[in-house]
């Protein structure tokens, strides 16, 4: 005990002559407002640094890497060079991708004198419709086009025609398109056999039903005190997913894929009660049909632990440009991607998507 106390003293007479000997050195050498502005600027670097490495959205070597690279971007001669080139494949896409028919010039003005219906529709079909010179309708533009023939455009033709002044945002005024939406939302869900509380939304695209899982899955994160949910993707899936990493300011964690059967297992999902979101955005409409006939294993809510499913309607559901469906197991899940405010000065404001006007839950 006795020697314990004699190691503490001498530890303690030791600091003491330390500090004694720095205060003394900092005395001489520094003035106390030179020592004030120097804590000030290194406290202020230390927390940025400390800010920039805690709330990054990417891995220390892509941020690191990026910081590099643009670095060397802002030297003036590189940007100078890159901003070349980028003018020249500007100009050079320009002319390959929008080119106008010779003696065609972009509007840039509203006309003086309206024009009567029958001339908008002219100058649509021969200024508009005219410059197109890929024959999309043969239904070999892939991943653009998933034409059904001219039957079913003249049917949703006159489908839209019908509802061309619809608000959705005022169902009581149009409940016509909610009664649709609700009724597809329930298909989907029963198409991938999602049970009694299956629930979901009508979106206006793919990508939006892959940022509305995102959104709805950081929600969830942060309501069971994750501060900085991360997004854990296989290194194949779709760029809207490090979108919604963007967006939404979560970390991207690509999982590589099997070398062999090209997939990835997600059984931790269920383990820790992650979400998973399975992206059917291209063959949502095909698996429930030809999945047995072409041995896809089921990729369904019959798997445990997936907890939504986005399938969109405007591809292989053969509807026009631009619906998709996102649905979910359970409404817990969802709940998240709702957005409502009520401190508005125009009312309460709440929508369900991204676009305002829309879409209402089925369930
Ligand atoms: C698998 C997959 N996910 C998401 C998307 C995004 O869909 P969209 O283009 O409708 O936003 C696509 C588009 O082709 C896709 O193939």
């Amino acid at each position: 005990m006795d020697s314990i106390d004699h190691f503490i003293g001498k530890q303690s007479i030791r600091i003491q002559e330390q500090r004694a000997l720095l205060n003394s050195h900092l005395r001489d050498e520094w003035q106390p407002l030179q020592l004030m502005f120097l804590t000030f600027i290194f406290s202020g670097i230390f927390f940025q640094l400390w800010n920039k490495l805690s709330n990054r959205e990417k891995d220390l070597l892509t941020a690191l890497k990026e910081t590099f690279f643009r670095f060397v971007r802002s030297l003036p001669i590189i940007s100078s060079m890159i901003q070349k080139e980028l003018d020249a494949t500007k100009s050079e896409i320009g002319k390959n991708m929008f080119p106008l028919k010779k003696g065609q010039k972009y509007k840039t003005k509203l006309p003086q004198k309206g024009l009567k219906p029958e001339e908008v529709v002219e100058l649509v079909r021969t200024q508009y419709k005219s410059l197109e010179t890929t024959h999309w309708e043969d239904g070999r533009v892939s991943g653009a086009v998933y034409s059904c023939g001219q039957e079913n455009d003249r049917m949703m033709s006159e489908v839209f025609s019908m509802f061309v002044g619809a608000n959705l945002l005022q169902p009581e005024v149009f409940p016509g398109p909610r009664k649709m939406e609700a009724e597809i939302v329930s298909m989907v869900c029963n198409m991938f056999k999602g049970g009694e509380h299956a629930c979901g939304v009508v979106t206006s695209c793919g990508s939006e039903s892959i940022l509305l899982a995102c959104k709805a899955y950081r929600e969830y994160a942060y309501k069971k005190g994750i501060t900085k949910p991360e997004i854990l993707m296989p290194e194949s899936a779709h760029a809207a997913f490090v979108k919604g990493g963007k967006y939404f300011k979560m970390k991207i964690v690509k999982v590589p894929l099997d070398k062999k059967t090209y997939r990835v297992d997600f059984k931790l999902g269920k383990q820790h009660d992650i979400p998973v979101h399975v992206d059917q955005c291209m063959g949502g409409f095909l698996t429930p049909f030809v999945g047995k006939e072409y041995n896809i294993p089921p990729c369904d809510f019959t798997v445990e632990g997936v907890t939504s499913i986005s399938a969109d309607t405007h591809k292989y559901g053969k509807a026009p440009k631009g619906t998709s469906t996102l649905v979910y197991r359970h409404p817990k899940y969802r709940e998240g991607q709702y957005f409502a405010y009520t401190d508005w000065s125009g009312g309460i404001y709440a929508s369900s998507t991204m676009a305002a006007p829309a879409n209402y839950d089925s369930n």
